[in-house]
């Protein structure tokens, strides 16, 4: 087989930090001759980029991992490999329970992922190393393969510090790290210069970056000061960190979009002391009036968690109380997840699932109709759109984002993927806006 001509497929399992470093290892793997396939027949590597935040996505993977047998049986060359958080948290286990996986890398050493494969193709010996979580530091020198050609992810840091009680984040990922600000600002000039226009800075807590000496907002003005960044994005900010610097980095900011998502997690302070979030209800409440004057027109959205252990009736009714008076624009809701190693995994009062599914219907029913409720208010409106592409299941409807990141569909003319448009809205709904390219 000539040496340029293999062929990688990735499966891509759970946060934006994971697509990001997918195309990264896309990029490494490029330069020893792997080319991205859709197919699993074509592949001559199946690279699965895993998740553990909760156990319905290992379920999944586990379950995915095991469907891929059938194509190691058809052709024995295959290699299968497994990395990232579920990688890092099983290692050897992942191995006893699926032996037809080839190696098996932790989170910490993606840099050695050439190295592990090329070694794989002349060996054949099945290999697993999970050993350094907080080694992964800089990307210098790769060259991202990234999908689509308007919007781009650019991991700013790495890890987590903040271990909250129920998550396992911290445990697989490692400690923080920041890259530093030249290479982050050189990684963002390259991209627009390939032609994206949206930038996302990505970390677990972007609000605790200090590469190079810089904090977070004087990274956020350095790189709205680059030319070609029309939309300027980060993710995600705990509540804990943000600070005043950086909501007057946005309200000043030139092209920083009007969207913030903050994870509240919980609107109970009893709950949100037990998950060791570190702010109160009451500060929360006062960080999103400060934000909403300084910048009116800012969209928030959550993340938040039901059935955590201690859960009561009452706490959730605070809950669903806060979220009363918040009114997000938009929140991922999920189910407490017990996950092994972390604190509230031994906690007493473990809620039950029925409960659990009870007590989530109610909370994403309310969500909803404040989500509705504030989509009504762009009935009429015309919004600014980054225009993404053709809708997948109907090619004259094309599909962009506002600034403040809602999704809106549009009945296109001459637009194409890269244009900022005015659109009209005629319809709205749940989790979408509808329109016409407006004169
Ligand atoms: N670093 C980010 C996101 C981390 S994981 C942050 O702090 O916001 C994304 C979301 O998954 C979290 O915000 C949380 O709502 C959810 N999550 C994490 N651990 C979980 C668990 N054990 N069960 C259910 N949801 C969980
Ligand atoms: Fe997990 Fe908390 Fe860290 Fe987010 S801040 S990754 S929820 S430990
Ligand atoms: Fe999942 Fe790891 Fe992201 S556990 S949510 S892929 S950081």
């Amino acid at each position: 087989m000539c040496v340029m001509d293999k062929k990688l497929k990735i499966l891509t399992y759970g946060c934006q930090m994971n697509v990001a470093e997918s195309e990264r290892m896309a990029g490494q793997l490029q330069q020893i001759g792997y080319t991205l396939t859709e197919s699993f027949d074509a592949a001559d590597l199946i690279l699965f980029n895993t998740c553990c935040v909760r156990a319905t996505a290992e379920d999944k993977i586990y379950g995915k991992i095991g469907e891929i047998k059938k194509y190691k049986r058809l052709n024995p060359a295959l290699i299968v490999g497994v990395v990232g958080c579920l990688a890092q948290k099983d290692g050897e286990d992942l191995i006893r329970r699926a032996p037809h996986v080839d190696f098996v890398l932790g989170t910490g050493q993606r840099g050695e992922l050439v190295s592990v494969v090329e070694n794989f193709e002349s060996t054949r010996r099945q290999f697993v190393d999970t050993s350094n979580v907080s080694g992964l530091i800089d990307d210098e020198n790769i060259l991202p393969v990234r999908a689509g050609g308007v919007s781009a992810f650019v991991p700013i840091m790495y890890g987590c510090n903040n271990f909250c009680t129920y998550c396992i984040v911290p445990h697989v990922r490692g400690r923080e790290r920041s890259r530093q600000p030249a290479e982050i600002l050189s990684e963002i000039r390259e991209t627009v210069g390939a032609g994206f226009k949206e930038i996302t800075l990505l970390g677990q807590n972007v609000n605790s970056y200090t590469g190079g000496g810089k904090t977070f907002p004087e990274l956020l003005r350095d790189v709205d000061k680059i030319s070609g960044v029309e939309r300027l994005r980060f993710m995600t900010s705990h509540p804990k960190d943000l600070s005043d610097d950086l909501i007057a980095a946005m309200a000043g900011g030139k092209n920083i979009c009007e969207h913030i998502h903050l994870p509240v997690q919980y609107g109970s302070n009893e709950i949100l002391r037990k998950m060791n979030r570190v702010y109160t209800v009451e500060k929360y409440l006062a960080l999103v009036e400060k934000i909403r004057a300084a910048i009116p027109n800012i969209s928030l959205t959550t993340d938040l968690i039901v059935g955590f252990p201690g859960e009561t009736d009452e706490t959730f009714a605070e809950t669903l109380e806060f979220l009363e008076r918040v009114r997000f624009d938009m929140a991922f809701t999920f189910i407490y997840s017990r996950r092994t190693g972390t604190p509230a995994a031994d906690f007493p009062n473990q809620v039950d699932e029925a409960t659990k599914h009870a007590r989530l219907e109610k909370l994403m029913a309310l969500q909803n109709k404040i989500s509705l409720e504030k989509n009504f208010a762009l009935d009429g409106q015309v919004v600014e759109v980054l225009v993404e592409g053709a809708s997948k299941t109907d090619r004259n409807i094309f599909t962009g984002r506002t600034r403040q990141n809602k999704l809106v569909l549009f009945e296109h003319g001459t637009e194409k993927a890269g244009d900022v448009v005015r659109v009209k809205i005629t319809q709205v709904q749940t989790w979408l806006l509808k329109g016409q390219i407006a004169g």
